[in-house]
């Protein structure tokens, strides 16, 4: 996709972009001349696989709340005339028991419930209520990344991570109610069972029972986050898109 030379320079905020989906996601919108601003847990990489600069780069710890806030004046700070273009909550976590085992609703322990809620729930609405303005000044769009476990019970994804896809499908239908009148899409998109470090061993089993009979991969994901940033969606609003192969048939 060549870079767009008649408009100006647009600005993508990603969390979790160091690997999978996030790293895919970088190298769809840098291909299309965006600037993509990148949030996690590790500093700038050295060897930062695109082209970017540390200024590009803010680390923070989005199971802390105070952190969290921290980076929202941080970030405001790095946008020239105060514009973003698109939020993509793609950071998210999913703990396991002993020997990689399913965390259920019996065996979670409270601190991980929490920590798993302020990632993957509670840092997607404070960073987009904290760079609301920065996002009416673009008429600019809102993608949460959920998932499949979100609506089905999953032989691998903990219950804890579940429930939290669950809720972020919830919290994206009020934002596009909320966000919507102030002139900002809020969208989901729900993958299914992508190529990445996320996956657990077994999962060749569910594979043969999606109707595609394959996994997907990051950058099938990255695309259809594009298209969620970008014109072709102007009037899409409060969707939840999946994106498996047709595993949820
Ligand atoms: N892969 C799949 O099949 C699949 C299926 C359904 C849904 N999803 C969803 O898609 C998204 C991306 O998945 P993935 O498989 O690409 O994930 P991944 O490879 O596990 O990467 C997770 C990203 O989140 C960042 N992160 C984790 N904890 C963080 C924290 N406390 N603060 C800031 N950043 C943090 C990580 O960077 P650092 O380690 O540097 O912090 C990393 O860049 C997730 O929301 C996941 O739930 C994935």
């Amino acid at each position: 996709m060549p870079p767009s030379t008649n408009q100006p320079r647009r600005t993508l905020l990603l969390t979790g972009a160091s690997r999978g989906i996030g790293h895919a996601t970088v190298k769809r919108f840098s291909a299309a001349g965006w600037r993509v601003i990148t949030c996690s847990r590790h500093p700038f990489p050295e060897n930062c696989p695109w082209e970017m600069g540390p200024e590009d780069h803010i680390q923070v710890d989005l199971s802390n709340p105070e952190d969290t806030l921290r980076a929202v004046d941080e970030i405001k700070q790095r946008l020239p005339n105060g514009e973003l273009h698109a939020l993509v909550n793609n950071a998210g976590i999913s703990p396991k028991g002993p020997g990689g085992s399913r965390l259920s609703t019996l065996n979670t322990p409270q601190e991980a419930w929490h920590k798993v809620f302020q990632v993957n729930l509670f840092a997607p609405i404070l960073l987009a209520r904290g760079l609301l303005e920065e996002l009416k000044r673009t008429h600019g769009a809102v993608v949460n990344v959920t998932s499949i476990a979100g609506s089905r019970v999953h032989p691998f994804a903990g219950a804890a991570y579940a429930t939290s896809k669950a809720a972020l499908a919830g919290l994206t239908r009020e934002m596009a109610s909320d966000f919507g009148p102030l002139g900002v899409r809020v969208n989901a998109i729900a993958p299914g069972e992508i190529d990445t470090s996320i996956l657990s061993p077994g999962t060749e089993k569910i594979v043969e029972q999606i109707p595609m009979q394959r996994l997907g991969t990051p950058d099938e994901v990255a695309k259809i986050i594009y298209v969620l940033c970008t014109e072709t969606s102007s009037y899409l609003n409060g969707a939840e898109i999946h994106i498996n192969g047709g595993q949820h048939v």
